[in-house]
């Protein structure tokens, strides 16, 4: 199945396939070994700075392997690239999806950006995802409350949204309507109300960002009322992996980094499980 025949397989059945950050191997493992423990279609991606880590190149080929060998669709996203040139260079290396973020210059040159990269991945059959105005948070733990992030953001107005996605032609709309990349000291509301306008309007797939810590219940409703098809999850995943191996760290003199790690990939790939479960990808692979 192409990209866009899973994304509207999604759209149609009523769910959202799972985009999972990573930018080395025991993630990759871990969302792979996740994918094809629950026959479920995923997506691994790279932010710009995990994609400077790990390099492009490096991640296709990985993740084409893994592939394979369990089995399943995963997708492979460009996330948030920050300028026209690192969209192209995501293009070139061979990513399936392609989210250009222009989304901090004047509104007028987001279009023009979004338009030329739709474009160029269109002509390579490739999907493309973008965003109106700028996610706030990073994929971290802030000591701040959530609202207070979102409270500094301009939410996608529907108008806008419409001649956005009219003029530029992408795949996606990275819709923001609460949700804020990373941890919080308070929970993550949504505007479902928000939502359901910008569905109304607008026929392409939606992308929910900032997945790490929207309650379960909240996930569900978004992808039912907006019918969202792909959730990025990058923050609890980082976690799970950095304390897994302190404790691992701790507990062993061990040296033989692939003996310290399967604890490791067994901690990420439990989170990926249980939000390809909160999802409603399970068992969508035939
Ligand atoms: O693109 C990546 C995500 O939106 C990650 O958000 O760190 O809150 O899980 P998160």
């Amino acid at each position: 199945m192409t990209s866009k025949e899973l994304f509207q397989k999604a759209h149609d059945e009523g769910y959202a396939i799972g985009a999972f950050n990573a930018a080395n191997l025991e993630t990759l493992k871990a969302i792979a070994q996740a994918a094809g423990a629950l026959k479920a279609p995923v997506i691994a991606e790279s932010s710009h700075g995990e994609t400077e880590f790990i390099e492009a190149a490096n991640l296709v080929d990985v993740v084409r392997n893994l592939s394979e060998e369990f089995g399943v669709p995963m997708l492979i996203n460009l996330d948030h690239s920050p300028s026209v040139e690192a969209a192209e260079e995501g293009i070139a290396a061979g990513y399936d999806l392609i989210h250009i973020n222009a989304s901090k210059l004047p509104y007028e040159e987001n279009v023009a950006a979004t338009k030329k990269i739709a474009a160029e991945a269109h002509a390579k059959g490739l999907l493309c995802e973008a965003e109106l105005t700028p996610i706030g948070g990073t994929s971290a733990v802030h000591e701040e409350k959530a609202e207070d992030v979102v409270a500094q953001e301009k939410l996608t107005d529907p108008d806008q949204a419409e001649d956005f996605v009219g003029r530029t032609g992408i795949d996606t709309l990275a819709v923001s309507i609460g949700n804020v990349h990373g941890v919080y000291a308070s929970e993550k509301h949504l505007d479902l109300d928000l939502l359901a306008k910008l569905r109304a309007r607008l026929s392409c797939f939606f992308s929910l960002h900032g997945g790490s810590t929207i309650s379960e219940e909240q996930v569900r409703n978004a992808i039912k009322i907006g019918k969202i098809v792909k959730v990025n999850v990058n923050t609890e995943l980082r976690l799970a992996y950095r304390k897994t191996l302190e404790e691992t760290l701790k507990s062993s003199d061990e040296v033989a980094i692939y003996k310290i790690m399967p604890p490791v990939i067994a901690a990420v790939q439990k989170i990926i499980e249980a939000k390809i479960t909160l999802f409603g990808s399970a068992g969508k692979v035939s």
